[in-house]
């Protein structure tokens, strides 16, 4: 009987080539926004739809450091899995390397760098309520040509899916959030790579079509974010730190310091001569002196930030940044240090990993 217990998939395979240099060193999925990695997020929204098995799949590259941060998954109350993928070839393949811990359960598929306003749980009562084979998730994009597509007909049922069109006939794009019954197998089974060489999930979706199986689809009043660019990951942050953030001051701040709206700075932090301008999160063990932090802002643990403006940014744990006038829209790699050089020289003095881009 199928299972009826039903699982998660996570997947975090993948290059994160469009993430470089971040992703040189962090996986794209463990990237923080307002302080917490994405893929926090994610497992928060698989428990709150009260699924309590999850699997990940993972990468050579990166998977060790995944399963660092997630352990068995029992700080989210769950039962974590992991499927190395050896080579990222495909949504579908990364579905079936995980057939041994699918097994033949329904199951929740989400992308490990897609957000989502309000989490799952409406989508999975959807796809229990009316039971389709598939439900997928869509929303109205700008760039149909860079998503999975899907044309809906007169009834609002599904006809059609297909990825990357190069002429797109509508510009609703799978959202990264699929549910499934134990049918995508059999599609999969029937589907080859794509010109781009992947095994493509939307076509195992179009197979189910053609298979004659319901697949419907829901489409959220929220804001999805695919953060897989530096200004994805800057949006997901500032609508992370909007919706979400609370005032809250543990950490020290002195009396030449304003801290103004909807700020949090974690223990160990000092403030010193400043001004914070929420929303705004700071983590431990940070020294913020003499400069003004601005809104949308995220600082991991143990930065230094000195003499400096700084507003819209992600700077990620133990950066020093010294002397800079106005520091925005930037996303700045862990233990980096940006200073201005003293005597207005002119000369610019760079020690910048592979991949980096610098607007002077
Ligand atoms: O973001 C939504 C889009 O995601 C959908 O509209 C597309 O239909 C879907 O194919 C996908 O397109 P992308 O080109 O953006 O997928 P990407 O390669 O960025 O991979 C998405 C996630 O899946 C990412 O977290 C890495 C992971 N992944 C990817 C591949 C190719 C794997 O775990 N294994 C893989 O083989």
């Amino acid at each position: 009987m199928a299972g009826l217990v039903m699982k998660a998939l996570i997947l975090c395979g993948g290059k994160g080539t469009r993430l470089r240099p971040l992703t040189h060193t962090t996986a794209k999925h463990l990237l923080p926004v307002a302080n917490k990695p994405i893929l926090f997020y994610i497992l928060e929204h698989i428990r709150a739809a009260d699924i309590t098995h999850i699997g990940i799949v993972i990468s050579t590259e990166t998977g060790n450091q995944i399963k660092e941060a997630v352990g068995d998954g029992s700080k989210w109350g769950a039962q974590v899995s992991y499927i190395t993928q050896l080579e990222p070839l495909g949504l579908a393949h990364a579905v079936k390397e995980a057939q041994g811990f699918l097994s033949d359960s329904r199951f929740l598929m989400l992308l490990g760098d897609n957000l989502i306003e309000g989490g799952v749980t409406e989508f999975v009562g959807q796809f229990n309520t009316y039971a389709p084979e598939a439900l997928i998730l869509l929303k109205e994009v700008l760039d149909p040509e860079a998503f999975g597509i899907a044309e809906l007909n007169e009834k609002g049922k599904v006809s059609h899916v297909v990825e990357k069109p190069k002429e797109p006939k509508s510009n609703l794009a799978l959202a990264g959030i699929y549910l499934f019954t134990p049918e995508i197998h059999k599609a999969i089974a029937q589907i080859k790579p794509s010109w781009r060489g992947e095994l493509e999930i939307t076509d195992a979706i179009q197979k189910l079509i053609e298979m004659g199986k319901q697949v419907s689809s829901h489409i959220p009043k929220g804001w999805w974010i695919d953060t897989g660019t530096k200004d994805d990951l800057l949006k997901a942050n500032r609508v992370m730190l909007d919706n979400f953030l609370k005032r809250d001051i543990t950490g020290s701040v002195d009396s030449q310091s304003q801290v103004m709206g909807r700020v949090e700075i974690r223990q160990g932090t000092e403030v010193a001569a400043s001004t914070i301008q929420g929303p705004v999160s700071i983590a431990e063990d940070c020294r913020i002196k003499n400069s003004f932090v601005g809104p949308f802002t995220s600082i991991g643990v143990g930065a230094l930030i000195e003499d400096t403006s700084v507003e819209h940014s992600i700077i990620l744990a133990n950066c020093r940044l010294r002397k800079i006038e106005h520091l925005a829209d930037s996303v700045i790699g862990k233990n980096t240090e940006v200073l201005k050089r003293e005597h207005n020289s002119r000369v610019i003095n760079l020690v910048i990993g592979d991949d980096a881009r610098i607007r002077l």
